[in-house]
């Protein structure tokens, strides 16, 4: 039983390890050893009773556990998904079990689905997808990797959100809108026309208000 590791010992770790340990409860080949953080202060501090293991080192020596990404930040997440690939890191996908999912989605490696979201028949999440609590996924509504959707987001049917793109908590979407790559699109906007890749879109209805030239500027949220 090689166990699984929640990379990120934060706020947002603390809750993917809890979505961990619920699925836990019904298969126990999944158990949860403790966080890894890259913050070498917290290196065996205890998070939730659970252990800070080590860094991306301890990764390292145990390739045969599996990762969870316990943070939100697209950029980073991409950037860390690479350097773990690099170092033979496997990564595993995570459904609460008190999420509903229709037989029709398809759900890619190393995404993260909490509590109370629904994901609609045909719907597509990509890889290392972050849905917080009770988000809703339409019908065929397509999530591409490394999107990150926060708590109580509606995605309509056939909305497409691109790569790396965050959505703030509480957003949602007119059917069939296209959200460009690496955009952010802040809390409680109503999203009813096409977004641009890279720039922050606010309000009622969303229009961007900052624009920046690479996924690598994308800003804080
Ligand atoms: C969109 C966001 C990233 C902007 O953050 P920021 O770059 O620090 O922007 P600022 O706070 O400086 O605000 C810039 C302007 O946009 C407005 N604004 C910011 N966020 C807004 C939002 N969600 N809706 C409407 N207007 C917003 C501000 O009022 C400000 O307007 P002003 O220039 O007229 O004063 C952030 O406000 C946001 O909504 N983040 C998502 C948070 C979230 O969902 N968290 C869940 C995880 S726990």
């Amino acid at each position: 039983m090689a166990g699984i590791v929640v990379y990120g010992a934060g706020g947002m770790g603390k809750e993917v390890a809890e979505a961990v340990l619920a699925c836990a409860e019904s298969d126990p080949t999944r158990e949860f050893l403790g966080f890894l953080d890259d913050r070498a202060d917290l290196h065996g501090e205890s998070v939730l009773d659970y252990p800070v293991l080590g860094g991306a080192e301890w990764a390292a020596r145990h390739p045969e556990v599996e990762i969870a990404l316990g943070f939100g930040h697209p950029w980073t997440r991409y950037r860390v998904v690479q350097d773990l690939r690099a170092i033979g890191s496997k990564f595993v996908t995570i459904v609460h079990p008190r999420a509903e999912i229709s037989p029709s989605a398809r759900i890619d490696e190393g995404t993260v689905i909490f509590s109370g979201c629904v994901i609609s028949s045909g719907a597509r999440l990509g890889s290392f997808v972050y849905l917080n609590y009770l988000s809703i996924i339409s019908h065929d509504a397509w999530i591409s990797d490394f999107a990150c959707i926060m708590g109580h987001a509606t995605i309509s049917g056939e909305v497409r959100v691109g790569e790396g793109a965050f959505i703030g908590a509480g957003a949602t979407t007119r059917q069939g809108v296209s959200i460009g790559d690496w955009s952010l699109i802040g809390a409680g906007a109503a999203v009813v026309n096409d977004i641009p890749p890279l720039c922050v879109a606010v309000g009622v209805p969303a229009r961007p208000i900052r624009h920046y030239q690479t996924r690598e500027e994308m800003p804080a949220f």
